[in-house]
């Protein structure tokens, strides 16, 4: 049997549980793979930290460079995160026609294009699997299971703390900043949660994903990106009673497609999903992707999207197939474009396209929207007429009894409209005498 020398660059939460699942596993990931799978060394920032996962000392190092020079390094893993360093691993290994197996979404998000220009120059491999949805293998879904499908909708909900926040809200009433504190404090949330409730790690996963399924770049800042900070527990108690739960939900809708040109809509915010649909059922830390594909019909994937384990499995199912085409190269048996060998150089299969992310203010949806505003006669008539006047049609309303001349709040279903529409709207609603909170606006889905 043949084999493969691998470096792990970086052994942390995920390094940590590959390390872990391939001691478990390595005999039947072997058998199955039909080659023998060698982590020839560890390369970490510190190498007397305590960490979960007991390391062979004669393995550990702290110079990636080294490791991914030394000539028996045949595949690099790269698990260090963040952007600056992880780059430069990606970019030397692939400068020395090495193969990369990488978990990183934001670097794929930030340099995807030149990364996968430099595999394709050098003919290797750049496997990202456990980039998008942790455990979920979508990526090779998108790539492999559903190559002969075009994507008119995809759906997803790809931050795990931000469902788990917004899941405890509504189950439990509480406030996000408290259930946050919790989370960090429990080890569900990182310390800098940032990158989770701002929508930033849902935005990297979200380019990655509407790249792969549309055939050309999609730069993480041609999509509109709101966090959850925003959301209250009154905005989820008001969705309830109209049948409504709040995910923050990724959108990637196929808009125009001509022979040459592509318009997509790519979103990442927080969005009412009416109760009978599939992703209002995802609950906790669990990753959703509902993807619709013209031939299949309508398809959902659902599992563990972070943490130790599942990304794991992704990963050592990319460290798989990046052997399986190491050896196929060798043998001169593989072409290295092919689409669905496993081969990912070739990311985008159908890069033939121009293509375009239509503007926010383009977009159109349904919406709810609250206002607070004084309880007083003619109030809901001054409203009215300014969404009239901007054409924005009111399917139903929900105006809880209050007291005379105090703020009470005002919940307005609005019929599809512009977000430019909407905003010039609201521009003028909020100056109106009557209302004295500033209006909040959220997206509503009915996946058709
Ligand atoms: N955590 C998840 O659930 C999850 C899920 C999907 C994808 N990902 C992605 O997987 C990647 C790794 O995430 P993680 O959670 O495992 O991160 P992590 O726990 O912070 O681990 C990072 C590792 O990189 C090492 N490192 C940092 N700088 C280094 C340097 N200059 N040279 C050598 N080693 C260095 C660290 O060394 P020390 O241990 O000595 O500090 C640590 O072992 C990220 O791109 C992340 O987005 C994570």
């Amino acid at each position: 049997m043949r084999q493969l020398n691998v470096a792990i660059i970086g052994c942390g939460t995920v390094g940590g549980g590959v390390w872990q699942a391939l001691r478990r596993n390595q005999d039947l990931l072997e058998k199955r793979a039909g080659i023998r799978l060698r982590v020839s060394c560890i390369v970490v920032k510190d190498p007397d930290k305590k960490r979960f996962v007991r390391l062979p000392k004669r393995l550990v190092g702290s110079d990636w460079k080294v490791a991914v020079d030394d000539p028996k390094t045949d595949l690099v893993v790269e698990l260090v995160g963040g952007v600056a360093t992880a780059r430069k691993v990606v970019e030397k290994a692939l400068g020395l026609g090495k193969p990369v197996v990488t978990a990183n979404k934001a670097l794929l998000a930030a340099h995807g294009d030149s990364l996968f220009e430099k595999a394709k120059n050098r003919q290797t491999g750049l496997y990202f699997e456990a980039s998008v949805a942790g455990g979920i293998p979508i990526v090779k879904v998108l790539r492999e299971g559903l190559l002969a499908n075009r994507f008119p909708r995809i759906y997803g909900i790809l931050n795990g703390t931000c469902n788990y926040i917004l899941s405890r809200m509504q189950e439990e009433g509480e406030d996000f900043s408290s259930i946050l504190a919790e989370a960090q404090l429990n080890g569900y949330a990182e310390s800098d949660a940032s990158l989770d409730v701002n929508g930033l790690d849902a935005l990297h996963k979200t380019a990655i994903l509407a790249s792969l399924a549309h055939g050309f770049w999609v730069s993480p800042g041609d999509i509109h990106v709101e966090g959850i900070r925003h959301v209250t527990n009154l905005d989820i108690g008001f969705a309830d009673r109209l049948g409504y739960r709040i995910k923050l939900l990724s959108s990637i809708l196929s808009r125009k497609q001509d022979r040459d040109v592509t318009e997509i809509q790519a979103t990442v915010c927080p969005t009412l999903v009416p109760y009978n649909h599939g992703l209002a059922d995802i609950d906790g830390v669990f990753n959703a992707i509902n993807v619709h594909g013209d031939i299949v019909g309508e398809t959902l994937y659902c599992g563990q999207g972070a943490g130790a384990e599942a990304t794991a499995s992704a990963v050592l199912s990319d460290i798989a197939a990046a052997a399986l085409d190491s050896l196929k190269l060798a043998d001169g048996t593989a072409e290295p474009t092919a689409p669905c060998s496993g081969c990912q150089w070739q990311p985008f299969t159908a890069l033939t396209q121009n293509g375009k992310v239509i503007a926010w203010e383009d977009v159109v949806s349904k919406f709810y929207l609250r206002l607070t505003v004084t309880d007083a006669p003619g109030t809901m008539a001054q409203i009215a007429n300014v969404l009239a006047e901007n054409t924005i049609g009111i399917s139903s309303i929900i105006q809880p009894e209050g007291h005379e001349s105090s703020s009470v709040p005002l919940i307005l279903m609005i019929h599809d409209a512009s977000v430019r529409a909407m905003n010039q709207a609201l521009k003028r609603i909020r100056n109106l005498s009557v209302v004295k909170a500033a209006p909040v606006m959220i997206r509503v889905d009915h996946f058709q």
